[in-house]
């Protein structure tokens, strides 16, 4: 293939692509909304009921043997499927708080983020940490407001919020008319259109009616109770809100509002239309030493996930890697930033709704899983020779700390492997204090009960953990040598190495992470550090 036609190729695959993620507070509808969304591109044929998942625990994005007993998605997965010719790729997030940390590293992956609102319940605390991780990146957010078939707030009402709570301008595309079992359907001020809500179909049906026109008389016709009040809202609106303004979308300035019932699969396809013609493709991406551009020739990503046995069949650890530029075929030889060594890709896979499959090739946005075994790490850049290094995946000082012993002295190694191996998954953070001991130390207390839970399911391993008298923990550089020294000196006992070698001070207590910035002016204490990271030690 000609140059010319290469870059072509590669124009033309990363202008199809878009790569996103569902973001909300848990059980405002991200399952339904991802289940709706695969129906349309093909990637399932059934939307599991969500009740019916419930109760048995499983839902196809759930993977881990937890996910099923809680009910709730730890884990984050991915989706790929084609819809209208184009390539989507679908990041899931865990919704529950306390991986925080899981979710923060998938939404560095993405280019775009859809967030579920519950109409009945509003902006809920986990949606705003994970708008403020959107906002970091300025990611174009779309959002849904769901359950407009319940009893729910008045939209003005729910606009109103989102805009003071998450200081994001609202630009409302379509406009319920009513709620509940008076739900009558959504009105398309874009498109000047209404299409009427029947309830309880998986699919929407090829006849639904839409209706042109806010004075057409077929909607006095039909709803002689409500269509003043549509007509009135849909004029305020045309004066009083922002209209919608892609450029400001694509600054993660204003977000486009769609209203609907998730689990009836009434306005998704409006968000997946939103997706394809107003969310960006894949985006040129900063590497530490320069902008790489998504039809570069060459392959670049970098990995922001590390996965263990997601095939309880086949004991493997995949690492997801979302590719930044160039083009993947299988057997394709990449630079292992990190260690400086050669990789030989030979069968990533691409991942369906519920299965994944080896790749036959991959562009700019599109997330490939790496089988690994222990090479590849959270924030490890992979290139096809250029010495580059993509940033911004960041560990957060843990707020959790436990100690973990094993009830068997005997299975002291298998802990040590398991803590390791859990540790470069992300799972959860690892360090080793002065004697020698491990400690575990982690954002929310659920990443402690999935670490016990998987050492012992996957490695074999019963153990003791008991709480630690931690505060927290700050990562350290020194200036030189000789603070260095004075400082292990007198701090020893509170100074642990993290999964990098890096030394970190682990405050027992607020008072005294002052007493100790105060005592050592000159030595920086940090509250993140990015993964792979070896912070300079004077
Ligand atoms: P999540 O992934 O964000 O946690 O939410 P999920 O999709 O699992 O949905 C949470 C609950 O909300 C589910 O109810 C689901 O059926 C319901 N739901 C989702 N979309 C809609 C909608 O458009 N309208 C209505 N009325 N309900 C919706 P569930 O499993 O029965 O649990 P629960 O209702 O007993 O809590």
């Amino acid at each position: 293939m000609s140059e010319d036609n290469q870059l072509q190729l590669l124009r033309n695959e990363v202008a199809r692509r878009r790569t996103f993620a569902i973001i909300s507070h848990p059980d405002a509808g991200k399952t339904t909304l991802t289940e709706k969304l695969l129906l349309y591109g093909g990637a399932i044929q059934e939307a599991g009921a969500v009740k019916a998942r419930r109760a048995t625990r499983h839902a196809t994005s759930d993977w881990l043997e937890i996910e099923k007993q809680r009910g709730i998605s730890v884990s984050s997965s991915v989706m790929q499927f084609e819809y209208n010719d184009h390539v989507i790729n679908l990041l899931d997030t865990p919704g529950h708080q306390d991986f925080s940390e899981d979710t923060y590293r998938v939404l560095t992956a993405v280019d775009a983020a859809v967030m579920v609102i519950d109409a009945a319940k509003g902006v809920e605390a986990q949606t705003i940490k994970l708008l403020e991780v959107c906002r970091l990146r300025n990611t174009p957010i779309i959002t849904f407001v769901n359950k407009f078939d319940r009893e729910v707030r008045g939209p003005l009402d729910i606009l109103e919020e989102i805009e003071q709570t998450l200081k994001i301008e609202c630009a409302p595309v379509s406009w319920p008319i009513g709620m509940g079992k008076s739900f009558r359907g959504v009105f398309d001020l874009l498109t000047d259109r209404l299409l009427r809500f029947r309830g309880g179909e998986e699919r929407r049906s090829s006849d639904e009616e839409i209706i042109q026109g806010l004075n057409n008389p077929r909607l006095d016709e039909l709803f002689p109770g409500e269509v003043e009040t549509l007509r009135e809202e849909v004029d305020l609106l045309r004066e009083a809100s922002e209209p919608f303004d892609r450029e400001r979308f694509l600054e993660g300035m204003q977000t486009p509002v769609f209203f609907g019932s998730g689990i009836n699969n009434f306005g998704v396809q409006e968000v997946l239309h939103a997706l394809i013609d107003w969310a960006p493709e894949p985006q040129a991406r900063c590497a530490a030493e320069r902008e790489v551009r998504p039809e570069e020739q060459p392959l670049t990503g970098f990995v922001f996930k590390i996965q263990a046995n997601m095939d309880p069949k086949h004991r493997d650890r995949i690492a997801f890697f979302r590719v930044c530029s160039g083009r993947y075929q299988p057997g394709i030889k990449l630079k292992h930033l990190r260690s400086g060594r050669e990789m030989r890709i030979a069968n990533a896979q691409t991942f369906m709704a519920n299965t994944r499959k080896a790749s036959d090739e991959a562009f700019a946005g599109d997330i490939l899983g790496i089988h690994n075994h222990g090479q590849l790490q959270i924030g490890d850049t992979l290139t096809e020779g250029e010495t580059l290094g993509y940033r911004g995946i960041p560990y957060f000082a843990p707020e959790l700390f436990c100690k973990a012993r094993p009830l068997d002295p005997l299975k002291a190694k298998q802990l040590q492997k398991g803590l390791t191996e859990l540790g470069e998954e992300g799972a959860i953070q690892v360090f080793t204090d002065s004697m020698g001991r491990k400690l575990l130390g982690a954002v929310g207390q659920l990443q402690f009960d999935i670490v016990a839970h998987r050492l012992q399911g996957e490695y074999n391993v019963d153990a003791q953990y008991e709480p630690a008298d931690i505060y927290t923990a700050r990562w350290l550089n020194f200036p030189d040598k000789d603070v260095r020294k004075q400082f292990l000196q007198r701090e020893s006992a509170s100074v642990a190495e993290d999964v990098d070698g890096n030394p970190v001070y682990l405050a027992p207590s607020r008072y005294k992470l002052q007493i100790t910035q105060e005592r050592f002016p000159n030595v920086g204490f940090h509250t993140t550090r990015e993964h792979g990271e070896v912070l300079e030690q004077g």
